[in-house]
């Protein structure tokens, strides 16, 4: 082994362990940023050092443990920013009335639904849902996702969104991937506010949202703006109540018709706005803007047989970072691995391998607020990472059905297997 000497890039003193004979794509960025013939070395949590083998120095290090990856490529963990992985009961029977001719806005409006969901989510105690949310955690862990966003918005009432607030602090502590939880109390109008929506948003605004930033089990807020659920003075409101108790903020907006609460979201300064399909060019402008990440989320567009796809090419010429996620839910996206969405990004919504690899990467972060740390491998980022038995980045995007995954490491610990 020949040393060069890099005094851009010098080798760190205390390095844990090493990643040698790998093929890196870092993401930085939002690109591939491939590094070929590469070496990663890991010290505490964080990525110590990315370079090319010729660059190591000999020797190396006598301490650090070493892993030969044998040629695979290394990419960031997947950053999952929009999930509602926190659900009881089934929707599969609401799926088969959907192929049957019935309309996601439809069974909605009749009590089904979301609805559905809030019923059975309501009735389930807490440790059944910790269960049942861990399986989920321990499937995400086996399909590379490193960081999850979950939402609150199957309880609707306090005492359920606490308790489904409960059961993300509790996989928290539980699960070593990164969890950022965000209050969903706004999600839909419960039944027993039919026709009241004004007094379930103050329920939010003057109940709800205090006791959620007293116990501090959340750090951000979401709402639907949609003509079945919020509407877009509604969403100013509990926004700007939000805003003030400290919580950042982000949106389901123009998922099924145009509210043009993208725009306002993106004007108070969201993080995000998630879904997208009916957003006008003056939304899309406004979130450009704003620097707002558009969260794109191909397995409800697939699954609701959309036919509408986001305005990609225009957030392409306006520069809108696109993150991509899972959208884990029962109804409208029972999606449980990044892979898949991948997929559908490029031959749904017409992104490329790259730019949706970057959506599940870099620009998730992103739309968490935790780009400095996550979504990228460079050093002083966490040492979050997947060693993926491929031959190109392109294979992740491009097969379907297996996981060709050799190992998790989050936080520089080998996780899984
Ligand atoms: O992201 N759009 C609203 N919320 C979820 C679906 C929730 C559900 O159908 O249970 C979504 O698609
Ligand atoms: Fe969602």
């Amino acid at each position: 082994m020949t040393t060069v000497p890099d005094n851009k890039n010098p080798f760190p003193e205390n390095v844990d362990q090493l990643f040698l004979n790998c093929r890196v794509a870092t993401m930085a960025h939002g690109r591939y940023n491939i590094i070929e013939t590469a070496a990663l070395a890991v010290a505490g949590n964080k990525i110590a050092w990315i370079g090319h083998m010729d660059a190591l120095p000999d020797p190396v290090s006598n301490t650090a443990r070493k892993t030969d990856c044998k040629n695979r490529w290394i990419l960031p963990g997947f950053v999952d920013c929009h999930t509602h992985l926190i659900w009881a009961g089934s929707r599969a029977k609401e799926f088969e009335m959907r192929l049957a001719g019935g309309s996601y806005a439809d069974i909605a409006t009749a009590g089904g639904g979301i609805f559905s969901t809030v019923k059975a989510t309501r009735a389930a105690d807490e440790d059944t849902l910790f269960d049942l949310a861990s399986r989920r955690m321990t499937h995400f862990l086996t399909q590379g996702i490193t960081t999850v966003e979950i939402k609150s918005g199957y309880g609707l009432d306090l005492t359920s969104e606490l308790k489904m607030l409960a059961v993300a602090g509790r996989l928290q502590q539980a699960f070593p991937q990164h969890i950022e939880v965000t209050f969903l109390g706004a999600h839909a109008v419960p039944l027993e506010f039919a026709g009241r929506s004004d007094e379930y948003v103050r329920q939010v605004m003057d109940v709800m949202l205090p006791e959620v930033k007293h116990q501090g089990i959340a750090t951000c807020v979401d709402m639907f703006c949609e003509n079945i659920a919020f509407s877009r003075k509604q969403t100013r409101q509990v926004f700007e109540k939000a805003k003030n108790l400290g919580f950042a903020i982000k949106l389901h907006a123009e998922q099924l018709s145009d509210s043009s609460g993208a725009a306002l979201a993106a004007q108070m300064g969201a993080l995000s706005c998630d879904h997208l399909e009916y957003l006008s060019d003056e939304g899309a402008k406004k979130m450009a803007d704003h620097g707002t990440v558009a969260v794109l989320l191909p397995g409800a567009f697939h699954y609701l047989k959309e036919t509408r796809v986001p305005p990609v090419e225009t957030f392409r010429q306006l520069a809108v970072p696109m993150a991509v996620a899972t959208d884990l839910n029962p109804g409208s996206s029972p999606v449980f691995s990044m892979l898949p969405v991948l997929n559908m990004a490029c031959l749904l919504f017409g992104l490329t391998c790259e730019q949706a690899l970057a959506g599940a990467t870099f620009h998730g972060a992103a739309a968490l607020g935790l780009a400095d740390c996550k979504g990228s491998l460079a050093r002083g980022k966490d040492a979050d990472f997947v060693i993926w038995d491929v031959d190109t980045p392109a294979d992740l995007c491009y097969l379907t059905g297996i996981t060709p995954l050799k190992q998790v490491v989050i936080g520089g610990k080998p996780i899984h297997p």
